[in-house]
């Protein structure tokens, strides 16, 4: 093998870590299909179906270096969200906590001297400066916006645009 059994551990901390999130953004998806926030469904999806490449990139990568990559457990994430401020809010900590992640398993590769590793994770820490870097984005639009009902039609819109690709 060529990682450590304690790199073994952490990488799939992370591959749970990312499967979660993709379970996060699903449930954030259902809850703004009920509000008729079709432009949110429609990010949040995708935002889904990223993390879960994110997910599977460690599955690969365990693959590579002859470790056990683990399908993991993941707990129930929350069905109901007080708004689209609290949905994105709390998509942006956990974008932040998935950072922190990241920037432990670099630190652990670099105590272990596992450059093939810190290599691999490379790709993670570009990913998570732009993910956060639009959580950041969508939050301060919506802070500008407001979030009440006459505000919805235009935060949704922008959230479509954010989707299309036109932003
Ligand atoms: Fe895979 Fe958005 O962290």
């Amino acid at each position: 093998m060529m990682i450590s059994n304690k790199m073994q551990d952490a990488l799939n901390k992370q591959i749970a870590l990312e499967a979660y999130a993709s379970h996060l953004y699903l449930a954030m998806a259902t809850w703004c299909d009920k509000q008729g926030l079709d432009g949110c469904k429609k990010f949040l999806l995708a935002q889904s179906d990223e993390e879960r490449v994110h997910m599977l990139k460690l599955f690969h990568y365990m693959s590579d270096v002859d470790g056990t990559a683990i399908a993991p457990e993941i707990k129930k994430p929350p069905v109901d969200y007080d708004s689209v401020t609290n949905v994105f809010e709390m998509l942006h900590d956990h974008e932040q906590e998935v950072t922190h992640a990241i920037h432990a398993l670099v630190k652990l590769a670099y105590d272990e001297n596992d450059y093939t590793t810190l290599n691999f994770l490379q790709w993670y820490v570009e990913e998570q400066r732009e993910e956060e870097a639009m959580a950041r984005d969508i939050l301060d639009k919506i802070n500008l916006i407001g979030d009440s009902p006459q505000s919805l039609y235009f935060i949704d819109l922008e959230l479509q645009k954010i989707s299309d690709g036109e932003d």
